[in-house]
Parts: C-alpha cells; structure tokens; sequence
C-alpha cells in the first residue's frame, strides 16, 4: 500500500477564495496595521498569499506552535517553538492558520496572545475541519469548510512531505501496482 494524492482544491479555487478573503478583511480593518501572525509551518503559503490579497497596512510575524508529531492525528500536546519577537499590545492581531482541526492548537494560541493585549484578535483560517472540534472557537474568515479527510499540499504536510503542492490534496491508501509509480501533482 502507498499513500496517493488526490486533487481536492485546486490551485485556482485556492486563489480565487483567498483574494475574497483578503478582500473582506481589507473591507472589515479600514485602518492598519494589522499584525498578521501566520502559525509555522503550515500557514507559510496562506499567508504569503493572503497579506498580499489584504490592502490595509499589514505587518507580517511568525510563531512556531506544534501539535502534531510525525502521525496523522494530534498528540494533544501543544508547545511554543518559536515566540513573536514584537509586542502586540494595543494593536490589530489577525491569526493565520492553515487548518483548524480539534481547535486545541487554536485555544492555546489565543489564550496566550490575549495576555499581551492586543486592541483586537481574529482569526482568519484557510481550512475548517468543524466535525473534529474538541474546543470552541471563534473563526471570522473561513476559507473552506471540509469533511474529516486528511489534507496535505499549499502549506500542509504528512510527515513533512508534500507542503509543496500547489493544490491541496486528500491522501488516500492505495495499493500501487508493481512497476507502476506514484502519479504527479501539480
Ligand atoms: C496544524 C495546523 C494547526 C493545527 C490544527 O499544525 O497548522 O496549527 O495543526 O490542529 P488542531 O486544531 O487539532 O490543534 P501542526 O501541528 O501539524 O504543525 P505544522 O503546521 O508545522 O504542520
């Protein structure tokens, strides 16, 4: 057996939901900056995508927060591996996720923001998973809400692999005939 990528989104429906999005919140913050803090590693594409999509002043900022070791399900166990290096104390936050899934990751990370006291915090998140929702929480933009499938590619990995895709793709058991070799993605 292998594990074979499926086309679910494409690059396109990507795009395209991701400058509506940048367009709703340049809608929503007429005034800047908003400190746009992507969650590492699998926000790296959303985010260079959407701040680019988002016409109010933005700063762009990084932090590290990890959750799931090498499986593909959640050890539940959320640790800080990289802090913000700037204060957002009275100042627009924006939380860029990649995906939300039992919302443990996502509850840590804005119990621990709303200490610094930001003037406001949202989140903006390119996938929901709302069926694997262990905690609450409160997402002002959604990009796509999907079915409990696992989803690597634009961003997310299994292992590390597959972050690069364009697309973003649904992992499937197959059994891959001998000589015959895993089908390319775009
Ligand atoms: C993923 C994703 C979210 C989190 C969501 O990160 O980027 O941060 O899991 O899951 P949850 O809602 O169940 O907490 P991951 O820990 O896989 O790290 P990565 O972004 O480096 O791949």
């Amino acid at each position: 057996m292998a594990l074979v990528p499926h086309v679910f989104l494409t690059a396109e429906q990507i795009q395209k939901r991701v400058r509506a999005m940048g367009e709703q919140i340049s809608a929503d913050y007429p005034e800047g900056p908003i400190y746009l803090i992507a969650v590492l590693k699998g926000a790296f594409i959303f985010m260079a995508d959407l701040s680019r999509a988002i016409k109010t002043p933005s700063r762009i900022e990084f932090m590290g927060i990890s959750s799931y070791g090498k499986d593909k399900t959640s050890s539940g166990q959320v640790k800080v591996t990289k802090d913000l290096d700037v204060s957002i104390e009275n100042h627009h936050v924006l939380v860029v996720e990649d995906i939300i899934d039992s919302g443990v990751t996502l509850t840590y990370l804005i119990n621990l923001l709303q200490q610094r006291h930001p003037k406001s915090i949202r989140v903006a998140t390119l996938l929901d998973k709302p069926d694997r929702r262990l905690r609450p929480v409160e997402v002002s933009y959604t990009g796509f809400k999907i079915p409990d499938e696992f989803v690597v590619g634009y961003g997310l990995d299994f292992a590390e692999d597959y972050r690069n895709l364009g697309d973003i793709c649904v992992l499937a058991e197959e059994q891959i005939p001998v000589g015959h070799s895993t089908p390319a993605i775009s």
